[in-house]
């Protein structure tokens, strides 16, 4: 009995330093998984999903995370242990399920006060193969019926062609600027998104085509994250926003890239670039570009973005231009309360009338403050004042907007 004692003992002695080492090892995993999958949303639950289910989404999310293989390691062996029991064993391809809900109600002098289902988001990403996974996202906007019947926000295949670089196939989201990555309400500050991003690289600006996507490390700190892309590109609608469409109206190919670099997991500069024919012809191109800066100090996210489009219009219609910026700054306080401020501005004049486009002229500047409530990290009620004028070009309007969302994520 004696020595069955001690040898229990011995042996525990023995693999105490292995277990701290583990422990350690978890820590670390902890760490690094709340900074880089805490960077663009916040760091879900380790219990939501089983281990199969984190592996099916480190697949799909790995890439865009600027992970190396030992961090990427450190990370899913934290997963793992925290990981739901529940499904343990289930098979690879079963796909992984989400989504978000989110009603609004907008209160303002220039139209109807509403409420408004706005979204349900349903999401279902799976992997077939170690290097085949696959994403669709369903959206169901405005409570659905015949003018707003359920479409496919994306729906594609990603190809891992090597380590951190793969190719998306099938309907994406362009890859113009950040705010797309943003636009659902647990990513969005705000109830409303800047008008720069919804008239200039076209917010959920879904596409069909090809996107080579991936990550370069610089040093240990600095990484590049890189698409480029072939699409069927902007159609003809009666402005850019308009213009998004599945189908394409002309033989010409659509191309972009977006470049950006990471640093320190908290500083990102990034840069786009869109180049298409818009017309069914296929003679004149839209050219967009722009450069968004986001930041973390602290509680303190900070996020800024510069959009400028130019359409080129038949003789003697001038080319229409486009530009915009916005500046905002947010705040996280005791992880419950969320103010924001945000300033942007769009300058849009296009005169073409003609192949279906209309004249457009928008020349806002707005201002929104926004004030946010976190139940948990994946329930918020936000409250927001958006004053709206209006440049020299329009007459002056009351436009000012009261805006309440309340928005879940599941
Ligand atoms: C570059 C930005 C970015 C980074 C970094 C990132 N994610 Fe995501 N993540 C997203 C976006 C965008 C979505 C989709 C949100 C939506 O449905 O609109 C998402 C969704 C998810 C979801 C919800 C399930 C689903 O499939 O929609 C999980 C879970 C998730 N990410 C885990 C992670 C993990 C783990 C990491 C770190 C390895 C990570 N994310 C890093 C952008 C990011």
């Amino acid at each position: 009995m004696k020595s069955k004692i001690f040898t229990i003992f011995i042996l525990s002695l023995l693999t105490l330093p292995l277990s701290l080492l583990s422990q350690a090892r978890v820590e670390q995993g902890k760490e690094l998984y709340e900074l880089k999958c805490g960077r663009c949303h916040f760091a879900y639950a380790p219990q939501k999903y089983s281990a199969e289910e984190w592996k099916t989404i480190m697949a799909d999310m790995g890439p865009q995370s600027g992970l190396t293989e030992e961090s990427e390691k450190l990370i899913f062996e934290y997963l793992e242990k925290e990981a739901s029991e529940k499904e343990k064993g289930s098979l690879p391809s079963r796909p992984v399920f989400a989504g978000y809900i989110y009603s609004e109600f907008f209160a303002s002098p220039a139209s109807t006060n509403t409420f408004d289902i706005h979204y349900l988001n349903v999401s279902i990403t799976g992997r077939l193969h170690e290097r085949v996974s696959y994403r669709a996202e369903f959206e169901f906007e405005h409570g659905g019926g015949k003018e707003e019947p359920p479409f496919v926000e994306w729906a594609y295949l990603d190809l891992l062609l090597m380590r951190n670089m793969g190719v998306k196939i099938g309907a994406i989201l362009a890859p113009f600027n950040r705010f797309d990555d943003f636009h659902a309400p647990l990513e969005n500050f705000l109830v409303t998104r800047p008008q720069m991003s919804r008239e200039i690289g076209v917010s959920a600006w879904k596409e069909v085509g090809l996107n080579l996507h991936g990550n370069v490390f610089l040093s240990e700190k600095l990484y590049l994250n890189y698409d480029a892309y072939v699409i069927n590109g902007l159609g003809a609608g009666s402005r850019l926003r308009k213009s998004r469409q599945y189908k394409d109206n002309n033989d010409a190919k659509s191309l972009g890239f977006r470049l950006s670099g990471v640093y320190n997991d908290r500083w990102e500069l990034g840069t786009s670039y869109y180049h298409g024919a818009w017309d069914d012809d296929g003679q004149f191109n839209v050219n967009m570009y722009g450069f968004y800066f986001l930041g973390k100090m602290g509680d303190a996210d900070i996020y800024a973005e510069y959009s400028n489009a130019l359409s080129e219009n038949p003789e003697p219609i001038d080319d229409g231009k486009a530009d915009g910026y916005f500046i905002q700054v947010s705040y996280l306080l005791k992880e419950k309360f969320r103010p924001t401020i945000r300033y942007g501005t769009l300058d849009y004049l296009d005169l073409g009338d003609m192949f279906g486009r209309k004249p457009t002229d928008y020349d806002t500047k707005a201002l929104a403050l926004g004030f946010n409530y976190y139940l948990t990290r994946a329930i918020v009620f936000k409250v927001e004042y958006n004053i709206i004028g209006e440049g020299e070009r329009k007459e002056p309007a009351d436009n000012n907007l009261l805006a309440f969302q309340a928005a879940v994520r599941f």
